[in-house]
């Protein structure tokens, strides 16, 4: 079996954290950079990441969060936002750091800009930050899949009051609003969710073949 099948078969959302292990500097690096290379629709990437240090702020999450022990036990918390405005400045921004990237000056890219504020603008103003909220899945399942092949134990979380913790975060000033938070660090041994058998359904139930 592949490496990447046995560390999915490995994983499970963990349910309590061992709040004596840490992640490494490049463990962290590592998650850090496999969001960074996420792919999202467009390459548009509306989304920011936001690491919560802060034990306070944790703490109040947790509160948010149904009181939610990973919010405040697992190594590290991370916050999956999105950008509110998916806006022609969020484009041109975007336009501009594929001009910088490639070397060109970006009037060779008016076609594409167009384009861009065309398709995203279809789409109205929530239709959009729908359309946000979907690449920030993308980026879950990266994560999630790349802690898993290295060996790092993940609880994602939609289970919190995003509004709650757009305050807590002071997202909403910085034009962000929460959609998925995930605990990162190592299981604790007395977590009885790890050696829980794997609910999926099974091939014929899941796939099509047409
Ligand atoms: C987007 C998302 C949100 C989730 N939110 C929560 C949550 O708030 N609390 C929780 O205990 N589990 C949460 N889970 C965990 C799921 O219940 C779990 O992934 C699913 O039951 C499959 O089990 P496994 O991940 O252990 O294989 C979430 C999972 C995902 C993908």
């Amino acid at each position: 079996m592949s490496n990447v099948l046995e560390a999915l078969k490995w994983r499970y959302a963990t349910k309590q954290f061992d709040t004596e292990k840490k992640l490494s500097a490049d463990q962290v690096a590592t998650l850090k950079e496999a969001l960074r290379l996420s792919p999202s629709s467009f390459g548009l990437q509306p989304w920011r990441f936001v690491f919560v240090e802060n034990v306070e702020l944790r703490t109040k999450l947790r509160a948010a969060g149904y009181d939610q022990p990973q919010f405040t036990d697992a190594s590290h918390l991370v916050v999956l936002a999105t950008e509110k405005n998916i806006d022609a400045a969020l484009i041109k921004k975007y336009v501009q750091s594929i001009a910088d990237a490639k070397n060109i000056a970006v009037e060779n890219l008016a076609g594409f800009s167009g384009m861009l504020n065309g398709a995203i603008g279809a789409k109205g103003e929530e239709g959009a930050r729908d359309w946000a909220a979907r690449q920030a899945y993308i980026a879950l399942g990266v994560l999630l899949t790349t802690a898993a092949l290295e060996g790092i134990d993940a609880a994602p979380m939609e289970g919190f009051d995003p509004k709650a913790a757009d305050e807590i975060l002071n997202l909403t000033e910085r034009g962000l609003e929460s959609r998925v938070a995930v605990g990162l660090g190592f299981r604790s041994e007395s977590d009885q969710a790890a050696t829980a058998p794997k609910i999926r359904y099974n091939e014929a139930d899941m796939f099509i073949t047409l």
